[in-house]
């Protein structure tokens, strides 16, 4: 009696482990499918996929693309491919001298219409909204390219961070974006209505944005606010003919990254640029998320290898993270000594 109990209750243990072990093996069999579904479409994105056609978004048809920041790195890169590609050309950055000299160049070399505006935009003043908006409300606009940016000079501890740092940089990665979009969206929406073309926005997120960083906190805050807002964004235009898209960028040579020369992770911002609008609409390295690609080959790599693996908010991440930036403020420091040494 007492071993048929014993029998049942063994056979009763293994219906159990059996059904565990089903689980198991499904979900592995489902994470081996996505994770080879993913590589794939990674591969085909950065490697084997077309370039994508600009007619869609009314390239050669005598419409704007309005470019923010658009005076140096990757901005002014972003204004001179796009007027390789046929579009006439909206460009907001700081210094005037700078716009009127790309002006002259893009109108010589590509015949097209250049319009630019010189505004501070972290002063986040009526005046410079009222003035964009000016410029921009009776031009057939299909492109908005939210490009600008500030970061922190060098690595800063958060509560070190200086008041004046930290409001230019939500002032101008966040608030002005919104603003410029708020004004330039509608424009886009008016345009392609009833036409056959599509509206495009595009907006420079950062790997600082989508892994948090120690040492840039408020960057990296900045830059994770627009992820979720432009993503947000993309499915309310969806409907309206609007592609809207996440740039995911680790570092490119510029002024702002004070890096100048490139290597297999660090483009230039032309290499940079042409990667991003070759794959316009396509997830490249962010095939996890909707509405947001990263799109130069390597630091595609880099974050499918980090989102497949560790994740974006582990702890090694996190460490890893801290410690290049806390190296790179040291050097900054000493660097900051010598030259005040020198004077
Ligand atoms: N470089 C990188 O490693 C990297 C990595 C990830 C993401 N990003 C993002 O890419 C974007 C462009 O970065 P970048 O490296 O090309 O920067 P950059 O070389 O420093 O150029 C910034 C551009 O924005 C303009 N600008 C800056 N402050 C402004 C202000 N207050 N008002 C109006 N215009 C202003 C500058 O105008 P002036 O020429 O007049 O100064 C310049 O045209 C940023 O959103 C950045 O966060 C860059």
């Amino acid at each position: 009696m007492s071993f048929i109990t014993d029998f049942d209750a063994i056979s009763a243990e293994s219906k159990y482990v059996n059904i565990l072990l089903w689980i198991i093996f499904g979900f592995g069999v489902l994470k081996l499918t996505t994770l080879t579904l993913r590589s794939l479409a990674l591969l085909a994105d950065l490697f084997i996929l077309p370039a994508v056609n600009y007619s869609k978004y009314g390239a050669k048809r005598d419409n704007y693309c309005v470019v923010t920041g658009a005076s140096d790195g990757i901005g002014k890169e972003y204004a001179i491919q796009m007027a390789e590609r046929g579009f006439n050309l909206i460009l907001i950055s700081r210094t005037l001298s700078k716009l009127e000299t790309m002006k002259e160049e893009l109108v010589k070399k590509y015949s097209i219409e250049v319009v630019i505006l010189a505004a501070d935009i972290s002063k986040d003043s009526d005046d410079n909204y009222k003035q964009i908006r000016e410029v921009c409300e009776n031009l057939p606009i299909t492109v908005l390219i939210n490009n600008v940016g500030q970061s922190h000079s060098i690595p800063v501890p958060f509560l070190e961070t200086e008041e004046n740092e930290l409001r230019n940089i939500i002032t101008i990665n966040n608030t002005a974006t919104l603003l410029i979009t708020q004004i330039i969206a509608p424009l886009i929406v008016k345009t392609v209505r009833n036409s056959k073309q599509r509206g495009l926005i595009l907006t420079m997120g950062s790997f600082g944005g989508l892994i948090p960083t120690p040492l840039l906190a408020t960057y990296s805050g900045s830059k994770a606010f627009l992820q979720q807002w432009s993503t947000s964004l993309a499915g309310e235009l969806k409907g309206d003919n609007v592609d809207v898209e996440l740039v995911l960028s680790y570092l490119v040579t510029s002024s702002m990254s004070k890096i100048r020369k490139t290597s297999m992770l660090i483009p230039n911002p032309k290499r940079f640029v042409e990667s991003t609008l070759k794959n316009v609409g396509r997830r490249c390295g962010a095939q996890e998320r909707f509405a947001t690609m990263t799109p130069y080959w390597s630091h595609a790599l880099y974050h499918f290898i980090i989102e497949e693996t560790v994740g974006v908010y582990s702890t090694i991440v996190n460490c890893i993270n801290y410690s290049f930036h806390k190296s790179i403020r040291v050097r900054a420091l000493k660097k900051a000594e010598r030259l005040a040494k020198q004077q």
